[in-house]
């Protein structure tokens, strides 16, 4: 219809992508063949009945048990660019411009895989979305909060050299939040910060977690911006604070209803958002598992908020002046 067409045609950026959650299941099973990885004997073996079973999550850690299955399949450099690339392209479809993408270092390197093997396939892909897509993109290294610290640490360590070159733009923070508060890993983004002085520095708060890992995730990490933060909606101090500093939220609506953050999108707080200045951007986090890419997340919210155009242009810019790209990328894209 005319609406899909319009928000299709809005330039999109997305912020809040793991790329290990675009594993979509009719390219999970040929993977774990080709591979030779058994998957679990509870695991569903048809891509219909993973699809069902993924359309009944009970909460992030009911999704994070079977994303982590997902990811065991993925092996050589060529799986990283293949699952990436197939991103792109299905991403690009609905209208992407630039992407900032997360990847999970640990939950490859602990299998035997090399730091080096998962970012050669996702940068190979990357440059092929610039060159045949001119989808441009950044990648984020995400510390997994639900493993020791010293783990973090060395990780970090491994991707020092990456860092340094700029091949890595960002560093951010997933998995479980509660309970790994961002508290915890004050040393990590310390250790993070003297890599680069460039170096930017988000984590996935106030999905699960309150408002108060929200502050504490500003205060002790010294992000730039949050991931997901929809439960700063119930906290007017921060509110004004995120929208004093411009701090943008990485918003996951489709995310958060198969999540069961809320039940429906239009429980989102995303008019008080707007109504308030506080910046955000509209993502799909992991497509495969939630039913839906950009576009999808962008029409899902015009379906509950039926936003005009001119609201809907607000939304856009947002998104892009949120970016980590350089000025002349956004002033592109604007
Ligand atoms: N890992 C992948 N997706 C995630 C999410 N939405 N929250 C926390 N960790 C994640
Ligand atoms: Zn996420």
């Amino acid at each position: 219809d005319t609406m899909r067409a319009f928000l299709r045609d809005l330039p999109k950026c997305e912020h809040h992508l793991h790329l290990e959650g675009t594993l979509e299941p009719d390219l999970l099973f040929p993977l774990a063949k080709r591979n030779g990885i058994e998957l679990p004997a509870h695991f569903p073996q048809t891509v219909e009945a993973l699809e069902d079973r993924y359309s009944r999550f009970k909460d992030l850690q009911d999704f994070l048990d079977f994303y982590y299955i997902g990811t065991n399949v993925l092996l050589k450099e060529e799986d990283f660019f293949d699952l990436a690339w197939a991103y792109f392209q299905r991403a690009h479809s609905q209208g992407l411009r630039h992407a900032e993408v997360f990847f999970d270092p640990q939950s490859h390197t602990t299998r035997g895989v090399s730091l080096e093997t998962v970012t050669s396939g996702f940068r190979s892909a990357c440059a092929r979305a610039e060159e045949e897509l001119h989808v441009t993109s950044k990648l984020i290294m995400c510390l997994l909060r639900h493993t020791p610290v010293e783990e973090c640490m060395a990780t970090l360590t491994d991707a020092q050299r990456m860092f340094e070159a700029g091949e890595l733009h960002g560093l951010g923070l997933d998995s479980a939040e509660k309970p790994f508060p961002p508290e915890l890993f004050v040393e990590c983004y310390e250790r993070a910060r003297s890599f680069h002085p460039e170096l930017r520095l988000t984590a996935h708060a106030g999905e699960e977690g309150g408002a108060d890992y929200i502050h504490n995730a500003l205060d002790l990490l010294q992000v730039s911006r949050v991931d997901h933060g929809v439960n700063a909606a119930h906290d007017a101090e921060l509110m004004e604070r995120l929208a004093r500093d411009q701090t943008m939220l990485t918003v996951c609506p489709l995310s958060n209803v198969r999540l069961q953050v809320v039940q429906d999108v239009g429980e989102l707080p995303l008019q008080k958002f707007l109504d308030a200045g506080v910046p955000f951007s509209l993502n799909s986090d992991d497509p495969a598992y939630f039913g839906g890419y950009i576009l999808d997340n962008y029409v899902a919210v015009h379906q509950r908020f039926g936003w005009d155009a001119a609201t809907w242009a607000r939304v856009a810019r947002q998104a892009i002046n949120g970016s980590w790209c350089e000025e002349k990328r956004k002033n592109d894209l604007l």
